[in-house]
């Protein structure tokens, strides 16, 4: 679940990110998850200096992926395009290290939220094989109308009756 959440956090923040930078991302990261709560001694070899050298290296990987994207100058409708985009009252950008901040703030956020909600939906269903079926049905229908091939399309992800009803009483 965590590893899922974090595929989803990624998508919604990056769109498509090279794999490369995935994987970075992914190891830097779980290092910083390891020492977050670790007693703060900034001795070589501690949870905690491991973290903080990890965080450092996520600044760094983020700043690539920002260069590359400005040098691409594509737009997409990700939440890096609109922190790249972002502008206040007077005008001003954010920096790269704000966007950073910015960015792996979410990916704390969302992951670790996401991810144990998601557990306890999976085990309340397994724990309901009618229920989970239903689900099931609920899913399906949707994926064989969209040929299976097309996405899903935002009406659609508000379409899902039954699934919200298990979402919202897990
Ligand atoms: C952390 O990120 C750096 C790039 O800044 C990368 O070279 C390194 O392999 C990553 N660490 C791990 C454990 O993957
Ligand atoms: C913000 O604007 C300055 C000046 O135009 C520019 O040099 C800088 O790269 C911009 N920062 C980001 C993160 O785009
Ligand atoms: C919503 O779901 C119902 C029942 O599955 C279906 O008949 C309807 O066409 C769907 N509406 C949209 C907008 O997908």
């Amino acid at each position: 679940m965590l590893q899922f959440s974090f595929e989803v956090g990624i998508l919604a923040i990056f769109g498509h990110l090279d794999a490369k930078y995935k994987e970075e991302l992914n190891k830097n990261y779980s290092i910083v998850e390891k020492g977050y709560n670790s007693f703060p001694t900034n001795l070589p070899g501690t949870a905690y200096y491991k973290a903080m050298v990890a965080r450092r290296k996520l600044n760094q990987i983020l700043r690539e992926i920002i260069s590359e994207r400005k040098e691409k100058k594509t737009v997409e409708k990700d939440l890096l395009c609109h922190l790249l985009n972002f502008k206040d009252e007077k005008g001003k950008n954010l920096t790269e290290d704000q966007i950073a901040d910015n960015v792996i703030g979410v990916l704390f956020a969302a992951q670790d939220t996401t991810a144990s909600a998601l557990t306890w939906i999976l085990k309340y269903l397994s724990d309901d094989q009618k229920l989970l079926e239903t689900v099931k049905a609920e899913q399906r229908t949707i994926y064989e109308s969209n040929g299976g091939k097309k996405p899903l399309t935002w009406a659609q992800t508000r379409n899902m009756s039954l699934t919200y009803r298990v979402i919202f009483s897990a």
